[in-house]
């Protein structure tokens, strides 16, 4: 994946950090104004425009009462707020869709606007639905035609740093139609027939702990690739957890790049506390 086959990918590699058409090898050699139109004419392929959708009308019940999940406050700002700039953060970025709680988008943007971006990145907010799948499906149908690479981010992961969302982008840019980022795992994994809580859970299995990941986001897809996935899986009436599961179904690849540690979701109150620690190390190591 990391390896480029050819000359045409690895400018594509080289271009993963800016939103420009990829450069061809006689004008990145030349860098020569007047030849720079005539060559881009003659070898013009369109340009890769990525989007972030960033799916946040989850109330995040295991977090315990309060305001929705994306709301709640990590050092005096909503963790939304760290999720959208984690996203624009990157050069590669032009767009981040924010679905919100259907009931709640108007306070959404407002929020939005106390926040406000460096001019390069748009921000647009749509309302969200009933499950996870459904809001990123809404987010999906609210981007524009020349959007060709996706991102899909879960606001629940505030801090993922820009090195990983920039590995997402290249990997997609280079030609892979569905890329996640993840981590080997630490616990052992067993595999049970589930019960109601309380009662002891039967195991039937336990997977090999060397050939198992756990994925995080963002997730970065060709934006057909998971388009048509949003449309047939979602027609086939199966669930999934994260949108490169349902890539898979459809048949497509799907590969992996490194994750990170700070990329980890906020799902307990426990994890309020380790994304506060995370900020104050940061502020501490360099000003953040
Ligand atoms: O519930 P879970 O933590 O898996 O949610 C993952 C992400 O999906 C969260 O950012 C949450 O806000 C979002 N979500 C959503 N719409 C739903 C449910 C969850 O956007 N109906």
């Amino acid at each position: 994946m990391a390896i480029p086959n050819s000359a045409e990918e690895a400018n594509l590699n080289a271009n993963a950090n800016s939103d420009r058409a990829p450069l061809t090898t006689s004008e990145s050699a030349s860098g020569a104004t007047p030849a720079r139109t005539a060559v881009r004419t003659a070898t013009a392929r369109t340009p890769v425009r990525t989007a972030a959708v960033i799916p946040a009308a989850g109330r995040g019940v295991r977090l315990g009462p309060g305001a929705p999940k994306a709301l709640r406050a990590l050092n005096g700002t909503p963790m939304l707020i760290h999720a959208v700039r984690a996203m624009a953060v990157s050069r590669a970025v032009s767009l981040v869709v924010v679905v919100a709680p259907a009931d709640g988008a108007a306070e959404v943007r407002n929020l939005l606007d106390e926040y406000p971006l460096a001019d390069r990145t748009d921000v647009l907010v749509v309302p969200g639905g009933d499950t996870r799948q459904e809001s990123v499906r809404l987010g999906l149908a609210a981007l524009p035609a020349d959007i060709t690479a996706v991102l899909v981010h879960d606001a629940a992961r505030p801090l993922v740093p820009v090195d990983t969302v920039d590995a997402v982008v290249a990997a997609v840019r280079a030609g892979a139609p569905a890329v996640v980022p993840a981590l080997p795992v630490t616990d052992t994994v067993k595999q049970v027939e589930p019960r109601p809580a309380g009662e002891p859970e039967p195991v039937v299995g336990t997977p090999e702990r060397a050939r198992l990941r756990a994925v995080q986001t963002p997730q970065g897809f060709d934006r057909a690739t998971l388009a048509e996935a949003h449309e047939r899986v979602a027609l086939e009436g199966d669930g999934a957890t994260d949108d490169a599961g349902m890539v898979e179904r459809l048949g497509v690849p799907v590969v992996l790049v490194p994750g990170h540690e700070e990329a980890f979701k906020v799902t307990r109150p426990l994890d309020l506390v380790l994304a506060e620690a995370v900020l104050a190390r940061r502020r501490a190591n360099d000003g953040f």
